[in-house]
């Protein structure tokens, strides 16, 4: 059977694009990342893409007055490439097409740095969760629908940032978790898909 072929959307740094581009070499994530997409021509994932041979699309969003049309553009570049699976690693942008949401409805994954629904839509929940004086954080694996860190959520894993003294050392600490969980999950993806049953989708194995 042919590997599940993985798109990872990135703004940033990537370090979990590092981590899950790691595991794939290294076997530990049964699955090939077919394209890095992002909108940051500056992006740090850009370099990291390079170091492991993966194929980069920059996506250009300041040429579009609609952004959703941007995201038919990420579409495109989805379909032509037979993308079982998009990962969200640190794309600070909402996916806001209705054809690209459904055309990938149950294959579109994101970690956020909290415990959902806690600190939902924020982008430096780590610091929020710390600032109000939360002694447990952690992560959160979902999937992406139209409502911002709102899609079901796949994995939950929780952190004790009770001993951190900044936000900065809270964000560390969770970060290093993310490493670890979303290539695990990113795995299981590679075993099995989510189906529709009822209003929630389920796993099945392949
Ligand atoms: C991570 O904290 C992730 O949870 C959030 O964005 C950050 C991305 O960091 N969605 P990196 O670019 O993967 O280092």
């Amino acid at each position: 059977m042919s590997k599940l072929k993985i798109a990872v959307l990135a703004s940033g740094r990537g370090s979990n694009f590092k981590a899950i581009a790691e595991a794939v070499k290294k076997g530990e994530v049964d699955a090939e990342i077919s394209i890095l997409i992002t909108d940051k021509q500056d992006a740090g994932a850009i370099q990291i893409a390079k170091s492991y041979n993966i194929l980069v699309q920059f996506i250009d969003f300041t040429k579009y007055s609609n952004k959703e049309d941007g995201d038919l553009e990420i579409k495109k570049v989805l379909d032509s490439k037979g993308v079982g699976l998009v990962v969200l690693a640190g794309y600070m942008r909402i996916l806001r097409s209705r054809a690209l949401l459904d055309a990938y409805k149950f294959k579109i994954i994101n970690i956020h740095p909290s415990l959902l629904p806690a600190f939902k839509g924020s982008t430096h929940a780590q610091n929020d969760a710390f600032d109000y004086g939360c002694k447990v954080s952690g992560l959160t694996i979902h999937f992406v629908t139209a409502d911002v860190d709102g899609g079901q959520i796949i994995y939950q894993e929780a952190v004790d940032i009770s001993d951190c003294k900044t936000g900065s050392e809270a964000a560390v600490k969770i970060l290093k978790k993310e490493h670890e969980a979303y290539k695990k999950i990113i795995d299981s993806f590679s075993k099995g898909k989510y189906e529709i049953k009822g209003n929630r989708a389920e796993f099945v194995r392949n």
